[in-house]
């Protein structure tokens, strides 16, 4: 009798472990032997505590449970599946699972995310086996043909990144995996980490085999304690198994992997501050070029891709670029992990082949607002992201669409708000966001962030109006230009966003 509580952070937040402790003790003093597995989340984080128990008729879904639901659980004989108020049938037939398209997520929420023998059981290790039949230029091309975009954010062709390394000569490369998960309403990374370690591990060593790379590093953020304990274990059980090491794979070439903290700074997930904080410096960007992809970790050539990213590739040389290919439309092909956050019903990861429109994740998957009032408007991206209004919730889940209408698909962070809002104060927390985060190497973003606020708190009492939004505009358009970087480049974007659509936000208020 197999029963699983997640483990993941999310459902711990709200009381997984004190579910799972009441359940071993409720079946003790039931005298019933349980085998209680804890997995990683499915991401649907309304459910959770999500409970499943494995039937022969598949496994079956309780939630959201509390410690008090337990024993009439046992008396509703849920171990048969048995019917309750909490039952929500079999797990995979819950709608908003049911129409994802879950491929480089497919495996979160079956098994204990360590266990690496239900990993081996559920397609685990098999890219790293085609991998090694390929030559490393040959591994490269099919992460170029897959169309693989980096889903950090920035949507840069993997494959062109990794033939660029690939093409780099050096006799020390690096693998870095940005794990510095900083954008607001996103949980992607994290889901990996804990839920799936080992498909990030098997992506990153294809990647070392791809360039010839024999040290990684993964970044965690420091606000991810867990994450960061549970890839550790993946990392020293991977190599006792071989994996990682003197030899890794199995092949006679080296790959050690390491997992790093951050220090809660969000610029050290621009990778350029990243590898300076790898580095033991102060988190500050580098000037580019060098790309790292030439000279990055230690001033070597250096491979850094997002967890997402590099999840995704296992599958992309299992079953082939073509595959994965055929997921997606346009230039943005494959799948994307959007995150549902913020005031929405249904919050959880939804992973979908690009195509789906804004509205549709909004409704059909979100379900709509939490508190049950018109969604206003939806950040999506990030904090660096536009505010979307409704007339454009049918635009396409694509990279070239959103840019067309001024957002950006980012990390896919989807952060809900209903017409409560005041978007002048989300404007408002957009400067400040720069301005808290600000590296300080460049002036517009250093000095322009703190001034922007200003700016706002002057349309917002009323003080020369026209005037302080011309100034804003400008003082946006000298940002945007003039920053070395995306923090101080896109963070006019919100701000622009929420001029442009929501301008009566920004009169006085009586
Ligand atoms: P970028 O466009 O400058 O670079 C994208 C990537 O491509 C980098 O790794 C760069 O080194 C690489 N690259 C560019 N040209 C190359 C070439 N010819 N050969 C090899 N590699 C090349 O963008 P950047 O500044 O790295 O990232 C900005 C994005 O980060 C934003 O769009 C935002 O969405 C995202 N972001 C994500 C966050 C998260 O939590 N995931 C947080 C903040 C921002
Ligand atoms: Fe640093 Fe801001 Fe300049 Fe980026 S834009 S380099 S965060 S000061």
């Amino acid at each position: 009798l197999t029963v699983y509580v997640p483990g993941d952070s999310a459902a711990v937040s709200v009381g997984a472990h004190d579910v799972a402790q009441r359940l071993e003790a409720e079946a003790q003093a039931r005298g019933i032997a349980v085998d209680l597995v804890r997995n990683g989340s499915r991401g649907l984080f309304w459910l959770e505590p999500l409970v499943e128990v494995a039937t022969a008729q598949g496994r079956i879904a309780y939630g959201p449970v509390t410690a008090d639901d337990v024993a009439g659980l046992f008396d509703a004989g849920f171990l048969d599946g048995g019917a309750h108020a909490l039952a929500l049938g079999a797990t995979e037939e819950i709608p908003f699972l049911k129409r994802q398209e879950r491929l480089t997520y497919r495996r979160i929420g079956l098994a204990d995310p360590l266990d690496l023998a239900a990993y081996a059981a559920n397609d685990g290790w098999q890219g790293l086996a085609r991998a090694l039949q390929l030559d490393a230029a040959d591994i490269v091309q099919q992460v170029l043909d897959s169309g693989l975009r980096g889903r950090g954010g920035a949507a840069f062709p993997a494959g062109i990144k990794w033939k660029t390394c690939a093409d780099a000569r050096s006799v020390q490369k690096y693998i870095v995996c940005n794990a510095d998960e900083g954008d607001s309403g996103t949980y992607a990374d994290r889901l990996t980490l804990e839920g799936d370690p080992y498909s990030l591990i098997e992506g990153m060593l294809i990647a070392a085999l791809a360039v010839g790379a024999s040290e990684g590093y993964v970044y965690i953020r420091s606000e991810y304690p867990q994450a960061f304990r549970v890839f550790s274990r993946a990392i020293e059980l991977a190599t006792a198994a071989g994996y990682l090491g003197d030899n890794a794979r199995g092949d006679g070439k080296p790959f050690h992997l390491q997992a790093r903290l951050g220090a809660g700074a969000y610029i050290c997930g621009e990778e350029t501050s990243l590898l300076e904080s790898l580095e033991g410096k102060r988190g500050q960007v580098r000037f580019k070029p060098p790309l790292p992809a030439i000279a990055g970790l230690f001033g070597q050539p250096t491979v850094i891709n997002n967890v997402v990213t590099l999840a995704s590739v296992p599958l992309i040389l299992d079953r082939g670029a073509g595959f994965y290919r055929d997921y997606g439309l346009g230039r943005s092909r494959g799948s994307i992990p959007l995150q549902l956050a913020g005031n929405v019903r249904y919050g959880g990861l939804v992973e979908k082949a690009f195509g789906l429109t804004l509205r549709e994740l909004l409704y059909d998957f979100g379900g709509g607002s939490a508190s049950g009032r018109p969604i206003r408007a939806v950040q999506v991206g990030g904090p660096l992201g536009a505010y979307l209004p409704e007339h454009l919730f049918d635009t396409v889940i694509d990279y070239e669409a959103f840019a067309a209408v001024g957002g950006m698909l980012g990390h896919g962070g989807v952060v809900v708000f209903d017409d409560t809002v005041d978007m002048a104060m989300q404007a408002r927390f957009a400067m400040e966001f720069c301005a808290v985060e600000s590296c300080g190497k460049c002036t517009p973003c250093r000095i322009g962030s703190t001034r922007g606020v200003e700016v706002i708190d002057r349309m917002r009492a009323g003080i020369e109006r026209e005037r302080n939004e011309v100034l804003l505009r400008d003082l946006c358009d000298t940002m945007v230009n003039g920053s070395l970087c995306a923090l101080g480049g896109m963070a006019p974007f919100p701000v622009l966003s929420a001029l442009d659509h929501y301008p009566e936000d920004f009169r006085a208020r009586s």
